[in-house]
């Protein structure tokens, strides 16, 4: 498995490292535009392999997409990211151009290879690749409801006092602080449902919290999170390698599916060596549904923005 990482921030590096250390993939290039940094990001990652026992390949370019070539997975997290109090749609302007440019540079030289994107607004971002390379469908996937499921398991494992191996839910609904739809009512502390341990206000501000989670992080680190992005990148990219056929919430072209046409949005998906097998039809409440909806008129908006 040969898996691209485009842009070697903080979010790609650590992309790059999670999938090193899972030791399944055999080779991962790390590509960015600025002379000599994903080298240097490669050169130091490869010198923890001995440390940190793994036998994937590191390789860092600079611009250089013919060394991406027969990628199974790409990932693109180039762009900018947020500063303290910017939402995630403000990034557009810039990263539609970057992402658009870079998905097709990718394409060019791996022509089979399932995408993954990573770059704000998420959501807005996939829809763009849809729209702008013609890959089928389950070949494009939006990283958001994995990386916003994780941050729900915490603040749920930290209401409840209990281990996060414990504890287990799930966020759907576009990847913003207005969109997330944490699914508080399907939570469950080893299979109970979180309502028997929580009271309906606690409940509120799990949900509040989750949804926020980027923002918080943004403001105490004066840029956006990158290891808990990265460790969700690499559970997917291993779900995929590996053919596993685990349920992640991913941001997938919708035709129909949940009410819902013609936009990129989270929903329960099976990921295996297909890149997407399954949109997973769950049943959703009223108060879900609605929720569900205006998030995806949110997502829609965003869309609307792009010059496709
Ligand atoms: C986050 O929420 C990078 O959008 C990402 O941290």
């Amino acid at each position: 498995m040969k898996v691209t990482v485009v842009g070697a921030g903080a979010v790609g590096a650590s992309c790059a490292e999670y999938i090193a250390i899972k030791n399944f993939a055999s080779e991962v290039v790390l590509l960015d535009i600025k002379e000599g940094f994903a080298e240097g990001k490669a050169m130091d990652l490869m010198q923890t392999a001995s440390l940190n026992g793994f036998d994937t390949k590191i390789t860092g370019v600079t611009d250089d997409y013919s060394k991406t070539a027969n990628s199974d997975v790409c990932v693109i997290t180039s762009g900018i990211p947020r500063k303290p109090g910017m939402t995630r749609e403000e990034l557009i302007g810039i990263n539609a151009g970057i992402v658009k440019t870079v998905s097709s540079n990718l394409i060019e030289n791996s022509p089979n290879t399932i995408i993954i994107v990573v770059s704000n607004p998420m959501d807005t971002m996939t829809y763009l690749v849809h729209k702008t390379t013609g890959l089928p469908k389950n070949r494009i996937i939006g990283m958001g409801g994995a990386l916003d499921s994780a941050r729900f398991k915490y603040r749920l494992a930290e209401a409840l006092e209990a281990p996060i191996s414990d504890v287990d839910g799930m966020v759907i609904g576009g990847h913003s602080d207005t969109g997330m739809v944490p699914l508080i009512n399907k939570a469950t502390r080893n299979s109970v449902n979180v309502s028997e341990f929580l009271s309906e206000e606690r409940m509120q501000q799990v949900v509040e919290d989750t949804k926020v989670g980027g923002a918080t992080l943004t403001k105490l680190l004066g840029t956006s999170a990158w290891y808990a992005p990265g460790a969700a990148v690499s559970g997917m990219v291993q779900a995929i390698a590996c053919d596993t056929k685990k349920i992640f919430p991913c941001s997938a072209l919708l035709e129909g599916e949940y009410g819902l046409n013609d936009l990129a949005i989270g929903v329960p998906c099976v990921l295996g060596a297909n890149g997407i097998e399954k949109i997973v039809n769950i049943s959703l409440n009223d108060a879900e549904k609605a929720k569900l909806s205006e998030s995806a008129e949110g997502v829609k908006k965003t869309n609307g923005l792009l010059e496709l």
